[in-house]
């Protein structure tokens, strides 16, 4: 894939500046079956990005990150981790839902390490708008996004950490100030065995994101 950089507006630039560019972006193949782009939420002066992976089949129909059963999951954990909704801008590694249609249905594809790669720059450009106090990586998609491909998800959630030298690319991330907090992707705790035990997990690792920005 060509990648998304050509669609990036040039600075200045506002979120819905990016949101409208990214409504074109041909950058990879996935906006071709994809019904729109769904790209980030929230307020422009938010601390906290949560990263997900991509936007899933109601995300896609409605065109917004995370309003889908992982959303409602997920905001009700950011609520009972006590982090303030209008602290918190949310957004997607990959802005163009990947699914494989079988009948009628549509299935949920992961992302490629290509369409990661592809997608990135409108990360790096939300980024570089929000200039967020702390980054959420929410699972492992996100996580080999935003910091390299040995991330381990198991390894490294619940830690707050300063953005890794490693996760630097030259003119990429403005990563001066960011803390970085890992934990497990909203989906994963719909598909757990003990779903209590993993929804507490999640809130447990958002209340350390709490703790950091308040
Ligand atoms: N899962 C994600 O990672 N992102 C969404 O927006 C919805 C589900
Ligand atoms: Fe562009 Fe990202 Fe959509 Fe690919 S997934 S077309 S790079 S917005």
């Amino acid at each position: 894939p060509v990648g998304a950089q050509q669609w990036v507006p040039p600075e200045p630039r506002s979120i819905e500046q990016l949101k409208s560019a990214a409504g074109g972006c041909e950058g990879c193949e996935l906006h071709a079956d994809a019904t729109q782009t769904v790209f980030g939420r929230g307020a422009a002066d938010a601390r906290v990005v949560l990263v997900g992976e991509q936007p899933g089949d109601v995300e896609d129909q409605k065109g917004l990150p995370f309003v889908g059963p992982a959303g409602r999951l997920l905001r009700e954990a950011v609520d009972d981790a006590g982090l303030d909704a209008s602290d918190v801008y949310i957004t997607n590694a990959v802005k163009h839902f990947r699914f494989e249609r079988r009948g009628n249905r549509r299935i949920h594809q992961n992302p490629g390490p290509a369409h990661i790669t592809a997608c990135r720059p409108w990360l790096v450009a939300e980024f570089s708008l929000l200039k967020p106090e702390l980054v959420v990586i929410l699972g492992a998609t996100a996580g080999r996004a935003l910091l390299g491909p040995s991330f381990r998800v198991t390894q490294q959630r619940g830690r707050l950490m300063p953005w890794p030298a490693s996760a630097q690319h030259p003119g990429d991330f403005p990563v001066a100030e960011i803390h970085a907090l890992a934990t497990i992707h909203p989906s994963a705790v719909l598909r757990a065995d003990n779903r209590e035990v993993a929804y507490g997990g999640l809130v447990d690792d958002l209340k350390i994101a709490a703790a950091a920005v308040s």
